[in-house]
């Protein structure tokens, strides 16, 4: 499940291109992930995959016809039109782009975009020359500026066999586009948060590494659900193997000093801060120009030296602005208070802990040492990798909530819930 597609009614139309085949899928995964998917279909878009298929996967009626009805009675493109949070159409053809950007209505996917106010999003697929002729390109910005968002088409083999910009986005970033839309105006709109994520790599020489188990999972379902609730997102990533989504800034930084950097930038003009990243606490004392030969040795031993604590830096900067920047906070919170950012607001910072053993002790002494407003208790290494998490949420003032395992989206739900609360 997720959250902002949970109970939403989602009309998807379909029109006659073979990337209609695709549609299939995204219908599935939208209906998986807890919509409610209504599907209307040109007569073309049918000579290609059949109504059934998706009133199966959608377990709803379908509407192929502007004159056909719901077993209600009721017109069919009409209640669609009435019921839905947003109309998606992918695949989009140029003919439909055309007839809908001068208000056409001859088939029940142009009718449909006709009556409905909810937002539209089109997936355009087409051979390269339709995508490229000017007036295609005249109608695709006619309909941005009247507020529709384009999922731009990919570079990819085509209908024709040849290869080219047209294919229709890929189906992540299609249902990506539909959970931002949903979610502009979210409890967390007009808010920049940064998230950090994966793990950082430490060089030895040009070939190895100091690296950790972190896929990245946590730190991605954070910055995803963020961006469903309306939140402009910068997400930090250093070493990770999760699919970059769509609506996210993303920051590459590989090893621990490039991450300090990039967050202590990206914090200037943010409310909220989440470290999920895995930061390796030292690195190789010299970086080899070449790789490192084996020679003769048994052993060798590797000098490390220790890396900036990040969380530390941030505090650090946070008493500095409590000083400098808001001198109507009272000198005796400096320190210990949550304070500016550097944009006069107040700027959450949530830690995670990640422990083997002594879970709370240790996650509250970093919730203390690092300042934090809170920290996310969770076990290594079970939670490396894993689509389930068992966290437990410390507070500043004290206040634990122990979770039982959910999956790595919920959790960062929860802990989404804390920012709107804690600034
Ligand atoms: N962290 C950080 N900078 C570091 C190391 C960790 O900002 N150099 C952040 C992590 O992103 C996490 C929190 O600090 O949010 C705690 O990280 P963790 O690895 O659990 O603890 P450490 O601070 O490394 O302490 P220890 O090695 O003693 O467990």
């Amino acid at each position: 499940m997720i959250r902002i597609l949970k109970n939403k009614t989602l009309l998807l139309g379909i029109t006659g291109s073979i990337a209609a085949f695709k549609a299939a899928g995204l219908a599935s995964q939208l209906t998986q992930a807890g919509a409610a998917v209504d599907v209307v279909m040109t007569r073309e878009a049918t000579q290609f995959v059949g109504p059934l298929t998706f009133e199966s996967l959608t377990h709803r009626h379908v509407v192929t016809d502007v004159m056909a009805l719901l077993p209600d009675s009721t017109i069919g493109h009409v209640a669609m039109a009435k019921r839905a949070h947003i109309f998606v159409i992918a695949p989009a053809t140029a003919h439909t782009i055309a007839k809908i950007a001068h208000g056409l209505a001859d088939d029940a996917v142009s009718a449909t975009a006709l009556d409905t106010r909810a937002p539209l999003v089109i997936a355009p697929a087409m051979e390269t020359g339709m995508w490229e002729n000017a007036v295609t390109q005249e109608n695709v910005a006619k309909l941005v500026a009247r507020g529709a968002v384009v999922v731009e088409p990919g570079i990819g083999r085509l209908a024709s066999g040849a290869s080219g910009k047209g294919r229709m986005a890929d189906v992540d970033d299609i249902v990506d586009t539909i959970r931002a839309v949903l979610g502009r105006g979210g409890d967390l709109a007009n808010r920049k948060i940064v998230v950090t994520a994966g793990g950082t790599q430490e060089p030895i020489d040009p070939v190895r590494v100091i690296a950790n188990h972190s896929s990245g999972k946590m730190g991605f379902a954070l910055a995803e659900g963020a961006r469903d609730r309306g939140a402009r997102v910068t997400l930090i990533a250093g070493v990770h193997s999760q699919r970059v989504p769509r609506g996210i800034e993303l920051v590459e930084a590989t090893s621990a000093c490039e991450m300090r950097d990039a967050v202590l930038r990206e914090i200037a003009d943010a409310d909220a801060l989440i470290m999920a990243a895995a930061v390796a606490d030292f690195r190789p004392a010299q970086q080899a120009e070449h790789k490192i030969k084996k020679g003769q040795a048994e052993t060798i031993a590797l000098e490390l030296v220790r890396n900036p604590d990040i969380l530390a830096k941030v505090a650090e900067r946070r008493k500095k602005g409590n000083k400098v920047e808001d001198p109507a906070i009272s000198p005796a919170l400096a320190g210990g208070a949550r304070v500016s950012g550097g944009n006069g607001r107040n700027l959450v910072v949530i830690g995670f802990a990640a422990e083997t053993n002594d879970l709370l002790a240790n996650a509250r002494a970093k919730l203390e040492a690092k300042n934090l407003d809170l920290i996310v208790a969770n076990p290594v290494p079970q939670s490396f990798g894993n689509d389930l998490d068992q966290a437990t949420l410390i507070e500043r003032g004290g206040a634990v909530t122990e979770l039982p395992p959910m999956p790595k989206e919920e959790l960062a739900e929860k802990i989404l819930d804390f920012v709107n609360t804690l600034r």
